[in-house]
C-alpha cells in the first residue's frame, strides 16, 4: 500500500491521544508515533516507535508480528538525504519524488486544534471556565514536565478555560525533558507535589512526556491514583456532556488496572447486570 500523504504536528508535536484523535478524524490507515514513551529503544533506552491503527488506538500484537514479519524479508529500501520538510511551517508542502508516490504530500497541522474540538464535544468547557475563573476559582497547578503535553495545557487549561498563565509549568517541550524524566508519579514530581503540599491549591496534575499518562493530586498533594480517576468518572457520568447525551456501553479495564471501577460498578444497580453479563461472556 504506497503511503503519498503524511500529516504531522506543528514542530513535530502531537501527543498520543492527539495522534488517535487525528488519525479517526481524518480517517488515516493508521499513525506512526516516535515517542520518549516508556517504550526501550535508542542509545538512552528512552526512545520508541508506537504504531496505532485506523481505530486510533494501539496495534494489536497480530498487527505488530506482521509488521516485523515484514521487515525480515524487505529487500531494498530507499531515502531521501536531500527531502528537507519545513515542521514549523502550517500547512501543505508537496515534494516531487520521481517515483509512483505522486506527489508526495505532507501536511503540517496544529498540535492541539483538532484535539480541543474533541474535547469541547465531551466535556462541559462552560462549567470547567467558571470553576477556574469564578469568584471560588479552584487554583490549579499543572506539571507538563518539559513533555509534549506543553501547548496543550496552555491552549486549553489557560487561554479556553481560562486558568491564570501561572498554572502551568514546564510547558517547553525539551529534548532531554529539562533533566529529569518525564515520568508523572511521585517519585519524579516531586516539584508538583511539594507544591501541592503547600495547600495553596486545590488540584495539581501532571503528564509523561507523550500525554498518554498523568498524575492528579488533590488539596494538600493527597494522590489519586489513575484507577480511581476511572471509578470517579464513571461515577459522575452525569456532569459530563458527552456521556450524559450518549450513554456508555462498557469500561475499559487492562492488567494494571485496579479494581477501582468493579468496586463502583457492583455499588450500583444501574450497572450490576451489565457486569455480571460481561464476566459471564468472559468466562465462555
Ligand atoms: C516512578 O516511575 C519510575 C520509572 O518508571 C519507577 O521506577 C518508580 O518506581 C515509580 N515510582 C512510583 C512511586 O510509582
Ligand atoms: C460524584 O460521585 C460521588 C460518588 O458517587 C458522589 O459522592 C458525588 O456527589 C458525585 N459528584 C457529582 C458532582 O455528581
Amino acid at each position: 500500500l504506497p503511503i503519498g500523504r503524511l500529516v504531522i504536528g506543528h514542530n513535530g508535536l502531537l501527543s498520543t491521544p492527539a495522534v488517535s484523535c487525528i488519525i479517526r478524524k481524518i480517517k488515516a490507515i493508521g499513525g506512526i508515533i516516535l515517542t520518549a514513551s516508556h517504550n526501550p529503544g535508542g542509545p538512552g533506552g528512552d526512545f520508541g516507535i508506537k504504531f496505532n491503527v485506523a481505530n486510533g488506538g494501539p496495534s494489536p500484537d497480530t498487527v505488530l508480528e506482521r509488521i516485523a514479519q515484514v521487515t525480515r524479508t524487505l529487500e531494498e529500501f530507499a531515502i531521501c538525504p536531500d527531502l528537507r520538510i519545513d515542521l514549523s511551517r502550517l500547512g501543505r508542502q508537496d515534494f516531487d519524488l520521481e517515483n509512483k508516490f505522486k506527489p508526495f504530500r505532507v501536511e503540517i497541522v496544529d498540535s492541539v486544534e483538532v484535539y480541543l474540538q474533541l474535547l469541547r464535544n465531551i466535556f462541559d468547557f462552560g462549567a470547567i471556565k467558571s470553576l477556574l475563573t469564578g469568584p471560588d476559582q479552584l487554583k490549579i497547578h499543572i506539571d507538563a514536565m518539559n513533555g509534549v503535553m506543553g501547548p496543550y495545557v496552555r491552549r486549553i487549561l489557560c487561554d479556553e478555560l481560562g486558568a491564570p498563565a501561572n498554572s502551568a509549568v514546564n510547558c517547553v517541550p525539551l529534548e532531554d525533558f529539562g533533566g529529569q524524566p518525564p515520568e508523572p508519579n511521585l517519585t519524579y514530581a516531586t516539584a508538583l507535589v511539594e507544591a501541592m503540599k503547600g495547600g495553596e491549591f486545590g488540584f495539581g496534575a501532571a503528564f509523561d512526556a507523550d500525554g498518554d499518562r498523568y498524575m492528579i493530586l488533590g488539596e494538600s498533594g493527597l494522590f489519586v491514583h489513575p484507577s480511581d480517576s476511572l471509578a470517579i468518572m464513571a461515577a459522575n457520568l452525569s456532569t459530563i456532556p458527552y456521556f450524559k447525551q450518549m450513554g456508555v456501553r462498557g469500561f475499559a479495564r487492562s492488567m494494571p488496572t485496579s479494581a477501582a471501577i468493579d468496586r463502583y460498578l457492583l455499588s450500583t444497580t444501574r450497572y450490576k447486570n451489565y457486569v455480571l453479563s460481561e464476566v459471564l461472556s468472559c468466562m465462555l
